[in-house]
């Protein structure tokens, strides 16, 4: 079998510091916030990956049909040999990017999440003797260092995660990620489009649920991190369009009035009754938004897929 092999860019208790810094900082002001990578423990990534098979959840669906339809254009538009993929989670889409890239000698899947690159991985390299894997637990939105791997690249960013980070932070990322490639690499960046407000809401709103556990599991994760004691059944699930900003906020609003320790910190945080925490926001995009933010970041868009109802997008920059 091919080499798996597991890199870990952050020491062991980079991960807790980090944590305790954001909750630190996140639930003493107003209002208060708490950044979307600690959602994905191993739990989290589970529920991520059950949100994808929801009836309401369509970016999934929408990025898979562009894959499929796209990868041999991708693939002949890049000729790459080190597929680099962001914020990988279970690789599930990325199998038609290794079907189409003949060339490819290596795959580098980068993730906060060890279960899922863990998974992902062993799933991988059982499946395609041939391939190289070397993932990577690292943050993204950290300065990254890539593993010196054979040209051209291809860095993939899948599943509409950039519209996770806040505008200023998407400027640094999409800088950061130039900064990463050499001539003749290029950078596959997934975005959700603008629609009807309801099918957005839906989509992170769904009957069964399945989404406001997700959204919930992060008081679970600073519950078991740092010894807190928030009760997820006294807060509900909050997901609300931003027609303004363009985004959906995910929110988890105290049912009651209410005052959660966080024993790691020394921290006792009141709630008033209603009061929100906004966990995430998702932003969606338009074509001319998207190109303009590859600009300033000194990359150019060559080509933009979509699926057939216009839903998500992909986008190519080949760095010249
Ligand atoms: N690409 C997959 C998963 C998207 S979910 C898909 O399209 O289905 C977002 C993924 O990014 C999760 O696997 C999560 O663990 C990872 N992630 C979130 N924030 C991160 C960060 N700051 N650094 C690295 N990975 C991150
Ligand atoms: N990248 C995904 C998205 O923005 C992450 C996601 C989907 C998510 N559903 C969620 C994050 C619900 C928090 C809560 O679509």
């Amino acid at each position: 079998m091919s080499p798996f092999l597991l890199t870990r860019t952050l020491p062991e208790d980079a991960t807790e510091a980090a944590l305790r810094a954001d909750v630190q900082h996140g639930l003493s002001r107003t209002p208060k916030s708490l950044p979307p990578k600690w959602f994905y423990d191993a739990h989290g990534s589970e529920l991520f990956e059950r949100i994808t098979e929801l009836p309401e959840y369509y970016p999934t669906r929408a990025e898979r049909e562009i894959l499929l339809d796209r990868a041999a254009d991708i693939a002949a538009a890049t000729g790459a040999r080190t597929l680099v993929e962001l914020g990988s989670g279970s690789s599930e889409k990325t199998r038609f990017l290794l079907d189409a890239l003949t060339g490819l000698r290596l795959y580098v899947p980068v993730d906060v999440s060890e279960s899922a690159l863990t998974q992902a991985g062993h799933a991988l390299i059982a499946e395609r003797p041939a391939l190289d894997v070397h993932a990577l637990i690292a943050d993204f939105t950290a300065a990254m260092t890539l593993p010196d791997t054979p040209g051209p690249r291809l860095l993939a960013f899948l599943g509409g995660t950039v519209g996770n980070l806040l505008p200023a932070e998407r400027a640094a990322f999409l800088s950061g990620v130039r900064a990463l490639l050499s001539p003749g690499d290029a950078l596959l960046l997934g975005t959700d489009l603008v629609k009807d407000e309801t099918v957005l809401v839906r989509a992170y709103d769904d009957a069964a649920g399945v989404t406001a556990a997700f959204n919930k599991n992060v008081l679970t994760v600073v519950n078991r991190e740092l010894g807190a004691d928030f009760d997820p059944g006294a807060f509900d699930h909050v997901a609300l369009w931003d027609a303004g900003a363009e985004w959906i906020e995910m929110r988890l609003r105290s049912r009651t009035e209410q005052t959660v320790k966080v024993r790691a910190l020394g921290l006792a945080v009141d709630f008033a009754p209603g009061e929100e925490l906004r966990t995430e926001i998702s932003a969606k995009f338009r074509r001319e938004g998207v190109r303009s933010e590859l600009a300033a970041a000194g990359l150019e868009l060559a080509h933009w897929w979509t699926d057939r109802e216009e839903r998500f997008a992909l986008s190519l920059s080949v760095v010249g």
